[in-house]
């Protein structure tokens, strides 16, 4: 069973389209401020890309998507395929466990640009225990070692009292991972949001390299149970 995709998540997407645009927004804002060093894009846990900006995947030349839910690529394509077409980029979905398959892809096409969208934080759900999570998560980080790759995913999530407008969401200005600055960041964005403790950490805090320039979004997941979406680039020469 996917507990991470598969119809559940078609369905509630599809539902929160108006709740998660702002989220979907500034994902967005985020992704054309990067600029594109290849051609070629690997989107890993791509869905039908509900949260993905078209803008931002018409820059590249092809692109890749990876998903082990079997309607995926088929939505994808529903989404996505007529603005990729128009613009020219070549479009190919695949269905398959690429966290696996990640050395095997990395070694088979050098030049591209790998970007999780949204998986990395779910990967707790998947493995029986948090060491065991923690482990899949390292050596997924350690394979990438050289290459240019970026993330958006759960950082924790959790509980809010907020009645914060969901079209006016705050997020934290971009800051080096582990900075004191981060950290005072970080901080004042989970107060603004009125987060209520206990939130669950999905586990994720040490996958960007320390010193990665990056960005919280909030995300109104459900009415008053938010996730902090962390997002980040990596460059080849960063550890
Ligand atoms: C939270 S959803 C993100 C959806 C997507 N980024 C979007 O915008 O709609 C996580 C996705 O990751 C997929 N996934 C989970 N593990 C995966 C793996 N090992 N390889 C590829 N996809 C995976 C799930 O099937 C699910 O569609």
């Amino acid at each position: 069973m996917n507990l991470t995709g598969g119809l559940h998540w078609h369905w509630r997407a599809w539902r929160a389209q108006a709740m998660w645009a702002q989220t979907r927004s500034d994902i967005e804002t985020w992704l054309l401020a990067q600029p594109v060093s290849t051609d070629h894009l690997i989107l890993i846990g791509a869905s039908a890309g509900w949260m993905m900006s078209a803008p931002w995947l018409t820059r590249f030349k092809t692109l890749q998507t990876w998903d082990i839910d079997p309607l995926a690529g088929r939505l994808f394509k529903w989404r996505h395929g007529r603005t990729l077409k128009a613009r020219g980029v070549r479009l190919q979905c695949h269905t398959g466990d690429a966290l696996t398959q990640l050395p095997h892809l990395l070694r088979e096409q050098p030049q591209a640009t790998i970007f999780f969208d949204n998986v990395l934080g779910q990967i707790r759900f998947q493995n029986h225990s948090i060491p065991q999570a923690e482990k899949r998560l390292h050596s997924i980080t350690q394979a990438l070692r050289g290459r240019h790759w970026g993330s958006v995913h759960d950082r924790m999530s959790g509980p809010v009292i907020s009645a914060w407008p969901e079209h006016a969401l705050p997020h934290t200005p971009l800051t080096e991972q582990g900075s004191p600055d981060e950290e005072a960041a970080t901080q004042a964005w989970l107060g603004l949001m009125g987060a209520q403790s206990p939130w669950l950490d999905h586990l994720t805090g040490s996958v960007f390299p320390a010193g990665t320039m990056v960005t919280h979004i909030a995300w109104p997941m459900k009415t008053q149970y938010w996730h902090w979406l962390q997002a980040g680039w990596v460059s080849p020469n960063k550890a």
